[in-house]
């Protein structure tokens, strides 16, 4: 792993998140895509990392985006949306490029419908956030370089 890789967190976000901040505001909060992709760049950046963001609806984005991480990227912080809920491809290219993963969801999904009680990421991830609002993201970036550093 090169120097900046070994400095670089991928944030990666899934479907719909590119709606934040008008998206049912009283489940996801205010604040937008960029507001919470900036929250995790600044907090990266006083741990001594840069922050590369993607966010994508499309499934196969995501997966290359996680392969691709591998050497360029030293772990992955993913708020896989909806595809938490149904991607066995997900879980299976976390798990293949052998990263540190930190799982975050903004609600807390074990208060809403049965169906998403079920995460296919969390058996592949190194820790879970469920239900921090977008400051798990800070939460994510803090753990991940805790994980990093030990
Ligand atoms: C979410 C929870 C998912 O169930 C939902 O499909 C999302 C967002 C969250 O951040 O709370 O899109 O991952």
């Amino acid at each position: 792993m090169t120097d900046n890789a070994s400095r670089t967190i991928l944030l990666l976000n899934g479907p719909n998140l590119n709606l934040l901040g008008t998206r049912e505001p009283e489940i996801y909060g205010h604040d937008t895509l960029e507001d919470v992709q900036e929250l995790a760049r600044t907090a990266a950046a006083e741990l001594g990392f840069q922050l590369r963001a993607l966010q994508s609806n499309h499934e196969g984005v995501l997966l290359d985006a996680i392969h691709e991480a591998r050497g360029t990227a030293a772990g992955i912080i993913i708020n896989p949306g909806a595809f938490t809920h149904t991607s066995v491809a997900l879980a299976d290219a976390i798990s293949g490029v052998s990263l540190p993963a930190i799982e975050v969801h903004i609600s807390n999904v074990h208060q809403r419908e049965a169906f998403r009680h079920h995460s296919y990421i969390s058996p592949v991830a190194s820790s879970i956030i469920i239900g921090a609002g977008v400051n798990g993201y800070k939460l994510a970036v803090e753990q991940l370089v805790h994980l990093l550093q030990k």
